[in-house]
């Protein structure tokens, strides 16, 4: 039996360090009362509403805090606090001027927290304001985006994370949509358990409500929420009807767009060849992940499709030195070859994606659709390794035939070098996240491109001017086109819309005229979302261009997005938001995070941070655990989860009890 005494010592250690390690830190006597998710959707153009409502419950001043994650595909357009009756807007100014501004509130010595960070699908907007004793402060922010559609259909991410559960917590969401809503799904962690109750959808002809308003006690009980209230994502996803093949087509007041989708045309068959890195930074998950995501791929190919296999380090190797088709045995055949695609040696980029352009040229076939993916997860650094050479060397090698898609691995690639060698050859770039569900980004990313329906597509409009984008080399099933402009003559009583494109190599024509002064289905309130949506596409267009251009033309491209950001009030690359605080004349200023910013993973001192990785919100929640610095955590990794320790949370009170409970129990066993 053990010693009375011992056992006294180390209860009264329990004790002591029980005591001692009391994270000193008082609560936060801040009371969310009110959390409002406003999203209003007309055609595809989201326009959200983020309307926090605190109060400061002590009886001292004291910063309040207000962060929320939106989609990155977002540009925010206005952010604005109320303290005291006294509002204050952030202005959008252009980025250096924004700078200058920021430079000289930290040369006075004030605060100016930048506001940025960057993640999977959703970007961190953070910011504080000191509020006097017992007083309220509101914080709205406002962001747009276009809904992009991708295996037909459209998502909405909504996230949630107050950080304490909320008395009066609302989602809102309204999807209008003129041509009719077909599908509605409400998904996403938020969805689940008990809280799928507080879930209400409404559906009408042309439009959609979704509410969600949980009760303070839902708030504490779904799946990924806790003590600290609601944390997780809504994602809603549609598709609309599509009855017009020629698309569908919009105007008012003096804008138009036109979304373009047709369904009825055959599939194309289609000569891909992959490029796979197998150099020896791929080694362990990655190579796995990519031997996995191949393996289904192949086993997604269409008979009349035919396919090549490349795998390079220093040395490039074919599968077999022409494209065969996707036939039983050839799959089963290259399913072998993949099993044993192994990691070693250097990245010799140049070598493999010519000989995958060689080998697409190699073969032609009259009407179909030729596609280059490459898949790399480094710089190259063997061979030809000068980037600007290797861009032209493939730009030749192609010659606008076909695209090159780049899907850039982890966080070790040089994704400006893809995204540019991608654009160039009208393909697009896709990072693939190092994660547990790689396989699957990879995969799906091939899924969007597996059914090209046309190629070389044409878009014209006589009558309108300032057009967004009007040529693309190809269109997938499940995809959408979307072309906005101006119109030139606003008197004018028809628009006449004119698609060109060819199907199976034979030129096919889509042509319709609609009557412009039919009385618009847009709400009185959003009329102005098409303006809005031409601005936005324009601007991001802009942006995507700016890597292709030198000189003369990429300033005067970047003086017109600039221009046009300036005017909408959008937070891009190229402007930032100035947030000027009331009591001190601080100045915080909000940018838009750059793409390729890696999460800091500085395994430091600090306490455990939860990521929780939003990538596919509702199909494959991944959670990973790793150890951060506070700082560094907080300011930029974008799927944090505070745990308790994190920011004092313990009140006094709590601490107290826990203390009593231990001196209890210390006494009844003594
Ligand atoms: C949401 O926004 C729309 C459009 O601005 C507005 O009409 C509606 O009243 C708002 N809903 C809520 C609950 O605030
Ligand atoms: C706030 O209240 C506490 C006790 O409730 C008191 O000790 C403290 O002096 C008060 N502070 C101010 C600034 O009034
Ligand atoms: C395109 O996708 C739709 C479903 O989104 C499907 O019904 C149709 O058959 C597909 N077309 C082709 C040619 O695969």
């Amino acid at each position: 039996m053990m010693d009375r005494a011992a056992l006294r010592l180390i209860l009264l250690g329990v004790f002591l360090i029980s005591a001692t390690s009391d994270p000193v830190k008082k609560k936060k006597n801040v009371d969310i009362y009110s959390f409002y998710i406003n999203s209003t959707v007309t055609s595809r153009y989201a326009t959200t509403v983020i309307t926090s409502r605190v109060a400061n419950t002590l009886n001292e001043s004291q910063e309040i805090q207000f962060e929320v994650k939106i989609p990155k595909n977002a540009f925010i357009s206005k952010f604005r606090m109320t303290i005291e009756g006294k509002t204050y807007d952030g202005v959008v100014k252009e980025k250096e001027a924004a700078q200058q501004q920021y430079n000289q509130a930290v040369s006075r010595g004030q605060s100016a927290g930048l506001v940025k960070s960057v993640g999977r699908t959703l970007e961190d907007f953070k910011t504080s304001v000191t509020v006097s004793a017992f007083s309220k402060v509101t914080f709205e922010l406002t962001y747009e985006e276009l809904l992009k559609r991708r295996l037909g259909k459209y998502g909405l991410l909504i996230n949630a994370q107050p950080m304490q559960p909320v008395a009066d917590f609302k989602i809102d969401v309204h999807i209008q949509e003129k041509p009719g809503i077909s599908f509605l799904e409400v998904k996403g962690d938020l969805s689940t358990g008990d809280l799928a109750n507080a879930i209400k959808t409404t559906r009408a002809d042309k439009d959609a409500w979704v509410t969600f308003y949980p009760t303070r006690d839902q708030q504490t009980k779904c799946k990924s929420c806790g003590e600290n209230g609601l944390n997780g994502d809504l994602l809603i996803t549609y598709d609309v009807e599509r009855q017009n093949p020629k698309g569908e087509i919009m105007v008012s007041k003096g804008y138009f767009v036109h979304y373009f989708a047709p369904s009825d045309v055959p599939r194309i068959s289609k000569n891909v060849v992959f490029i796979i890195d197998r150099s020896g930074s791929m080694s362990g998950r990655k190579i796995k992940q990519t031997r996995l995501a191949l393996l289904r791929i192949l086993s997604d190919l269409d008979e009349d499709d035919h396919f090549g296999l490349i795998t390079f380090d220093s040395e490039v190797s074919l599968w077999k030195r022409e494209l065969l088709k996707a036939t039983e045995a050839n799959l089963e055949n290259a399913n072998s070859f993949v099993r044993k695609i192994r990691d070693r040696g250097y990245t010799d980029i140049n070598a493999a994606v010519l000989a995958g352009v060689d080998m697409i040229n190699r073969h032609p076939r009259e009407g179909t659709a030729s596609i280059l993916i490459l898949l790399t997860d480094g710089d190259p650094t063997t061979g030809e390794t000068n980037k600007e050479k290797i861009m032209s060397n493939v730009k030749e090698a192609i010659g606008t035939k076909f695209p090159l898609y780049c899907l850039g691995f982890g966080y070790d690639v040089n994704f400006d070098f893809l995204t540019k060698m991608s654009l160039e050859n009208s393909g697009v770039a896709r990072r693939i996240y190092e994660d547990s569900d790689a396989d699957l980004q990879l995969q799906g990313f091939y899924e969007e491109v597996a059914v090209p329906l046309l190629t070389d597509i044409q878009f014209k409009y006589p009558g309108g001017t300032n057009l967004t984008k009007t040529s693309f080399s190809l269109y997938f099933n499940g995809s959408e086109i979307v072309v906005s402009g101006q119109i030139t003559d606003n008197s004018v009583e028809s628009f006449t819309t004119e698609v060109i494109a060819l199907s199976k190599g034979n030129n096919v024509m889509y042509q319709d005229t609609i009557m412009t002064k039919d009385p618009s289905d847009v709400p009185p309130e959003n009329e102005d979302f098409m303006q809005r949506l031409w601005a936005y596409l324009t601007v991001k267009q802009l942006l995507e261009r700016q890597v292709l251009l030198n000189g003369q033309e990429k300033e005067d491209e970047k003086k017109e997005a600039i221009k046009l950001s300036l005017k909408y009030q959008f937070v891009t690359p190229l402007t930032s938001m100035v947030v000027t605080k009331p009591q001190e004349g601080d100045v915080e200023v909000a940018d838009k995070p750059k793409e390729e910013e890696e999460p800091p993973r500085l395994p430091a001192p600090g306490f455990i941070q939860q990521h929780h990785s939003v990538g596919a919100p509702a199909d494959h929640p991944g959670v990973q655990y790793s150890l951060l610095s506070d700082t560094a955590a907080f300011e930029s990794s974008p799927f944090t989860v505070r745990l308790l320790v994190a920011e004092g949370m313990y009140d006094n009170v709590a601490m107290f009890s826990v203390q009593i409970f231990l001196i209890v129990i210390i006494i009844i066993i003594i």
